[in-house]
């Protein structure tokens, strides 16, 4: 009998800022949870903090802000370019906090993962989390929470649920602490499907020890 393990699923994981999710990516690959390697991060900023956690993981880092003479989609071409020059399996939208459109999307069909700080169908955009704080205390919700989705189309913050995780919000709350228990359950839930949709691609995808 033959015996064979898993191939690591290859991950591409676009950042734009600190990258503590990128971070959680990281750590779960390098212990074993995840059965994946990240071949590519890529920021929009150079400043983004999320770089030095790539340099200190040794993983390699793309640079891409865009040009002011450049057009959306050739931004979006372009990057899709890089990104399917690691031939990722997954790509992980991590904290990139712009839009893509098709000219990205179509090379990765049903493969473009995001990360929301907010359950489906609540408070898209890049304050999801201060929404979510400002609608509490007007006595509209009495939780929010966070939800990892696959990205088909331009649409902000929404498509196909992966899945999603509700976090209570408690009256002696301030918005950092808010913030603080969101990320947390951010970095547990991202990890968790990442595994997840590893794991049910691994059985196609077995390669000789
Ligand atoms: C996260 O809350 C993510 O959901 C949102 O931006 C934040 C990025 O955090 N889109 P980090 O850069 O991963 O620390």
């Amino acid at each position: 009998m033959t015996h064979s393990t898993p191939a690591k699923a290859r991950l591409a994981v676009l950042i734009s800022g600190n990258g503590s999710n990128l971070q959680a990516i990281l750590d779960a690959c390098a212990d074993g949870r995840l059965n994946a390697l990240v071949t590519l991060v890529v920021s929009n900023h150079f400043d983004a903090y999320g770089i030095n956690r790539a340099n200190r993981a040794g993983v390699p880092v793309l640079c891409l802000p865009r040009r002011n003479d450049q057009a959306r989609a050739e931004y979006d071409a372009e990057l899709a370019s890089f990104v399917a020059a690691s031939q990722p399996d997954w790509v992980v939208l991590a904290g990139w906090m712009r839009i893509l459109s098709t000219a990205f999307l179509r090379a990765f069909p049903g493969r473009v993962i995001n990360l929301h700080p907010a359950l489906p169908g609540t408070f898209p955009g890049a304050h999801a989390i201060e929404d979510a704080f400002n609608a509490y205390r007007q006595g509209q919700i009495v939780q929010t929470g966070v939800m990892v989705h696959l990205v088909p189309d331009e649409g902000v913050d929404c498509g196909p649920v992966l899945a999603s995780e509700t976090v209570a919000i408690q009256s002696q709350d301030t918005l950092e602490n808010l913030e603080a228990r969101i990320h947390q359950v951010e970095h547990r839930l991202l990890v968790e499907t990442l595994a997840k949709l590893v794991n049910s691609s691994e059985l196609l995808k077995e390669s000789p020890k």
